[in-house]
């Protein structure tokens, strides 16, 4: 594919690589439109995710900050990419896999953005719960391995091919550049989502490799468990009842009538506290689930704070969304 077929690579925001150990590409920021390419200095932390910290071994001097454009042209892409092949020999201590990775972000960033629109984001995200949800903590089995290729069929996945569908066509968008696992754009696809909708920019690890076979089933909630079967649910995947609570708001975008269904917000928590249960056109808002959470009382000091602080839900949100997409995950190791 002609990079001139891979609209606004230029104008993803900034990019960062660290030469640690998890020689992972993660991109940050989105939508600035400076074409900046930032590289950590020497002595940083890699933050790319809580599960690497490392210290950057690389010294440089952001050699390849790329001049902001509001005209995103072909000529000015090209550059880009010219940057981009040259940065292990402008820094030696660069590993090329590195680099190529670091082309892998914006293609993956650009391509799924190529084919969302709010409508489109609700099912997106619900697709990164069902593919990374699978997750058992006990045996380490499901996780984030793009199985749910596989397990669209079963009735937790009603509803899903549909996402999938959409990010299949980005995917062969993205893999006549460069090949892209079904788990890094799923992420990457569910970050997107959220930042659409108005909710926090989401930093992704790249590097996931993908299963060749389906999780086993019945690993994902139904909407019917009571409290304590929900919370039991959520541990046996590693997550404690706060980190529960906080991914539970995904419901606020999509068709459950928690508020604006294209908004990433914190309305969710509101509604949770109304009394008495609210209705949307006669119909009841919400699963049997959300409501269970307001049934126990650590769940609903989560709910109380996350309703009346915003910035607190998009940072736990943030936090809890990468440890979900991190999730049982196998990585690239070059
Ligand atoms: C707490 C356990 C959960 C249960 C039982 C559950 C179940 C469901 C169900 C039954 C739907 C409705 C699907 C439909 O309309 O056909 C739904 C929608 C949705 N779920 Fe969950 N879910 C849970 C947690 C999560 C988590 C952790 C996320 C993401 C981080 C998530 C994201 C979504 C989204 C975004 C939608 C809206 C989809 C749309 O309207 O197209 N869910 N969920």
């Amino acid at each position: 594919m002609e990079l001139a077929n891979v609209p606004n690579l230029a104008s993803s925001s900034s990019f960062f690589f660290s030469s640690c150990t998890c020689r992972v590409l993660c991109y940050r920021g989105r939508r600035t439109g400076t074409g900046a390419i930032t590289v950590f200095a020497a002595g940083s932390r890699c933050s790319a995710d809580s599960a690497c910290s490392e210290l950057i071994e690389q010294q440089n001097v952001d050699p390849l900050s790329v001049a902001s454009s509001p005209a995103n042209t072909h000529r000015y892409r090209r550059r880009d990419f010219a940057a981009v092949a040259l940065l292990p020999f402008l820094l030696p201590n660069v590993d090329m896999a590195s680099a190529a990775e670091l082309y892998d972000g914006s293609i993956i960033q650009n391509g799924v953005r190529n084919v969302l629109t709010k409508v489109k984001a609700a099912g997106v995200l619900r697709l990164v719960f069902h593919d990374a949800g699978t997750f058992d903590v006990g045996d380490k089995s499901g996780g984030m391995n793009g199985s749910i290729i596989y397990e669209v069929d079963r009735p937790e996945n009603t509803g899903l091919s549909k996402p999938l569908k959409i990010l299949r066509k980005a995917k062969e968008g993205i893999d006549q550049v460069q090949q892209v696992s079904w788990a890094d754009l799923i992420a990457v696809a569910g970050a997107e989502a959220v930042a659409l909708c108005g909710g926090p920019e989401i930093p992704v690890r790249l590097g996931r490799l993908d299963s060749r076979t389906a999780d086993p089933a019945g690993k994902l909630p139904e909407e019917t468990l009571d409290i304590v079967a929900l919370k039991t649910s959520f541990s046996k995947k590693g997550f404690s009842v706060q980190e529960m609570v906080v991914l539970s708001g995904a419901h606020t975008i999509g068709g459950k009538g928690f508020g604006n269904p294209n908004g990433f917000d914190n309305t969710y928590f509101k509604i949770l506290l109304e009394k008495p249960q609210p209705t949307s056109s006669g119909m009841p808002i919400g699963l049997p689930t959300d409501w269970a959470l307001t049934k126990d009382d650590e769940c609903l000091r989560w709910i109380n704070i996350y309703a009346e602080d915003q910035d607190k839900f998009f940072a736990d949100f943030r936090d809890a969304y990468t440890k979900l997409v991190n999730s049982g995950a196998s990585w690239r190791t070059a």
